[in-house]
């Protein structure tokens, strides 16, 4: 086969493989790990508020010091969050055309609360993340924005209950989207071996919940005067 042919034929195979259901599962399954990853190391960086303004404004500095990297991690966490979103709709209309009329009575049998809200509070999330970036890193949603000085935009913004109680919902809605989203992660990459399953849901629970508390206790402790 020519080198062309062999180009053309492994193309091919690839659309062959995101076509079916199991190809956009598992790109939702690897695009979700790096955003899982992001999201753990993102609310590790997000805890040392507790250190004090100058741990976290030198760890800002350190992420803003090679524009080369953070553009890098920027790109593969944009393409990450696109190919996410694109596989979950294209998957959901799927699973609507192989059931076009629906149950008569819909039993949730196998399902969780979380599978089944995953395309609501996935949807959220993305828009509380556009809100985020407004808010934290360009500043046009900060009442009193300090280019440079994360703990101040952190401590300030923190002091509006209104951004304080949206933030907390919408880790709450990640708790959510990230219990079922890394059970299924698993599932998708073939880790459903029936040993390891109790282990992997209790994983996938408690790391939800640990993102989950972490980064509510900061908008809790600065509405309650402990980080000030
Ligand atoms: C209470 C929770 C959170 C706090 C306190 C927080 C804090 C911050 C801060 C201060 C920045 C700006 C950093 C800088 O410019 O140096 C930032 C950026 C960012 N945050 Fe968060 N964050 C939280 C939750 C989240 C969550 C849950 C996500 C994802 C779902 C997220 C995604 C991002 C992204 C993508 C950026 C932009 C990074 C960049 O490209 O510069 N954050 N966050």
């Amino acid at each position: 086969m020519s080198a062309a042919a062999s180009t053309f034929a492994q193309k091919a195979q690839s659309h062959r493989f995101y076509d079916s259901t199991i190809g956009k599962k598992a790109v939702m399954a690897v695009t979700g790990a790096i955003l899982f990853g992001f999201v753990v190391v993102h609310m590790l960086g997000n805890l040392q508020v507790y250190f004090g303004p100058e741990k976290i404004n030198a760890y800002g500095e350190l992420l803003h010091s090679s524009p080369g990297l953070l553009w890098t991690a920027r790109l593969i966490l944009l393409t990450s969050v696109v190919l996410h979103i694109v596989a979950a709709l294209q998957l959901a209309a799927l699973n609507k055309k192989a059931r076009p009329v629906g149950y008569v009575r819909k039993k949730n049998i196998a399902s969780t609360y979380a599978s089944r809200t995953m395309l609501v509070s996935g949807p959220i999330i993305f828009f509380f993340l556009v809100y985020h970036l407004l808010h934290f890193t360009t500043g046009q949603a900060h009442p009193n924005f300090r280019a440079g000085d994360v703990y101040h935009n952190v401590i300030a913004g923190f002091q509006q209950p209104a951004a304080s109680i949206a933030y907390i919902v919408a880790m709450i809605l990640l708790v959510n989207h990230l219990h079922h989203g890394v059970w299924s992660m698993f599932q998708s990459l073939g880790l459903n071996h029936p040993r390891y399953m109790p282990w992997l849901r209790r994983f996938s629970a408690a790391a939800a919940i640990l993102i989950g508390v972490g980064n509510i206790s900061i908008p809790v402790s600065v509405l309650a005067g402990l980080l000030q």
